[in-house]
């Protein structure tokens, strides 16, 4: 379990606070997906965890013990794959594995079979002789999470894991994580992609401005705002109003002559309308 408590973090010259009193926990196996604007302090938070950086206050314990006290164990329990490209791209895709299986202290037997099985599980066999430099933008990105897997984590944090790949790359990776939380894996991740919480994650935190706002699962956030949705446009505009039962949007569709479309509430409208900056509304 992961308890995150008010944390705060202040950068030095910053008027801000990047994270402002921040408390979350994260069971054991659970899926937890932080979404926020660009700016909220998402990686922050994630950089924290991982002990990358340090909070200005507060603390963080991973199963009970303070992650500054027992950064080593962490290390070891944890495995984080960062917003942005991190492998040497001079190095071939087996080399960038195997450098990371040494510095974390794992035999060359055990390192060559784990690979081999990485390599395989994130379809980059064929690739494993090639320079990391070729490799399109979705194949690095399964790289570094074949490289995070490497040690055999009970956590995986990822921050936006799927920036920038087309839809097919998306959904294998979500596969892919899917996977792993049927394993046991602790998934914490962060994306500005919502369809990939809504998929992914059990439950989800919205934060804002440093500052976390709401906690819940995807399918109780929907009902709460309505599980049905009518997008009308109106006043060159597309206003998104909730109802919780299909027969209460059809009500309100036959109440008008605009121009209006009924469907499913996503929790991308819940994101929107709760983040303030979303066109939706609710009825
Ligand atoms: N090294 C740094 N020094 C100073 N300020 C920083 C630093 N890193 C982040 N910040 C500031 O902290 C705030 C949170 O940034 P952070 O990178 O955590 O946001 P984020 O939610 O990950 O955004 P994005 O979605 O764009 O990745 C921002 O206001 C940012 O400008
Ligand atoms: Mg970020």
């Amino acid at each position: 379990m992961i308890q995150i408590k008010d944390i705060t973090k202040k950068y030095p010259k910053a008027e801000q606070y990047a994270l402002d009193k921040v408390s979350l926990e994260i069971g054991t196996g659970e899926a937890f997906g932080i979404l926020g604007p660009n700016g909220a302090g998402k990686t922050t938070l994630m950089s924290i965890i991982t002990t990358l950086s340090r909070p200005s206050s507060g603390n963080i314990f991973v199963d009970g013990e303070l992650i500054t006290r027992k950064r080593n164990d962490i290390k070891r329990k944890l495995s984080f794959v960062t917003q942005h490209i991190s492998i040497r791209k001079d190095m071939t895709v087996r080399e960038v594995m195997e450098l990371s299986g040494r510095l974390s202290g794992m035999s060359g037997r055990l390192i060559r079979e784990k690979c081999d099985q990485l390599l395989e599980y994130t379809d980059l066999s064929d690739k494993s002789k090639n320079c990391a430099r070729g490799l399109s933008g979705g194949q690095q990105r399964k790289l570094m999470i074949a490289r995070a897997l490497l040690s055999d984590p009970e956590i995986l944090v990822l921050d936006e894991p799927t920036v920038g790949l087309d839809p097919h790359a998306r959904r294998k990776i979500w596969d892919m994580l899917i996977n792993l939380k049927l394993r046991g894996m602790t998934l914490l991740l962060t994306t500005h992609y919502i369809e990939e919480a809504e998929n992914v994650c059990d439950r989800v935190a919205f934060i804002n401005k440093g500052k976390v706002s709401d906690v819940d699962t995807p399918f109780k956030m929907i009902n709460d705002l309505g599980k049905y949705a009518a997008d009308v446009f109106e006043e060159n505009e597309t206003h998104s109003y909730f109802f919780p039962e299909i027969q209460d949007a059809e009500e309100f569709v036959s109440s008008t002559d605009k121009m209006i479309r009924i469907r499913e509430t996503t929790l991308e409208d819940v994101f929107l309308n709760k983040m303030g900056e979303g066109l939706g509304r609710e009825a």
